[in-house]
């Protein structure tokens, strides 16, 4: 872990965060341009999709992406038919989140903010949670890159066990991205309805309202 500190800056008309001493232009950007996704139905294999819901995605059903980092979950999940609504509280991750999708014409709604704060009102019909873990980890959508950059900006998402009550409570659908070796959430006696393996990540499915 680094101990410097990242900027934020605009580079070649888009907002990126580096490391000080880095060359302008080498930093990180939020660019969906790089997502590989293909069509339908390779978006329906998708393990983020799977546990999401594909039937719901096809429906357009509502889904808080409470930990939105850079947005590339949300990303997938829009485009895979989620009307997604997607929170990100760090400001300066918010910002370069909000310039990449200003560039791609943004295709879900960000708000930045603790999602903790707005879930209970929103009600979806499905909540996605990727939180920050202990280094070491390589379950986060975002490449290692990305993660140390994200990382340095916003450390541990130390309030994670409340998120996910909250969640709980807002949503009959919960899936929360976990390291492929770690054990589940069970804040508050939850146990995972199922999960989904993915290359790099587990997905595990809280269906709440059983
Ligand atoms: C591991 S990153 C998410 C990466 C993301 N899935 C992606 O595809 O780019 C976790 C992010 O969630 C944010 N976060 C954590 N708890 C939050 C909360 N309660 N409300 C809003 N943002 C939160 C952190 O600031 C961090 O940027």
């Amino acid at each position: 872990m680094r101990d410097e500190r990242p900027i934020v800056s605009q580079v070649d008309g888009r907002l990126e965060a580096r490391w000080p001493g880095d060359r302008p232009g080498t930093g990180i950007a939020s660019d969906f341009s790089t997502v590989a996704i293909g069509g339908r139905s390779a978006l329906a294999r998708m393990p983020l999709v799977r546990a999401c819901g594909v039937t719901l995605a096809r429906e357009g059903a509502s889904l808080v992406d409470a930990t939105a980092g850079l947005g590339y979950d949300s990303y997938v999940l829009s485009r895979a038919g989620f009307a997604v609504t997607a929170f990100e509280r760090h400001p300066a991750v918010a910002s370069v989140l909000a310039d990449g999708l200003r560039r791609a014409g943004n295709p879900f709604v960000l708000r930045e903010g603790d999602a903790i704060d707005a879930l209970s009102a929103l009600q979806p019909d499905v909540v996605y949670l990727d939180p920050m873990f202990p280094p070491k980890r390589r379950a986060s959508a975002l490449p290692p890159k990305e993660m140390q950059i994200v990382r340095a900006l916003v450390g541990d998402d130390l309030d994670l066990e409340r998120l996910f009550a909250v969640a709980c409570a807002a949503s009959p659908r919960v899936v929360v991205k976990r390291p492929a070796h770690a054990d589940p959430l069970r804040a508050g006696g939850a146990e995972p309805s199922s999960s989904i393996e993915g290359k790099l990540a587990r997905f595990d499915v809280y269906l709440t309202r059983r």
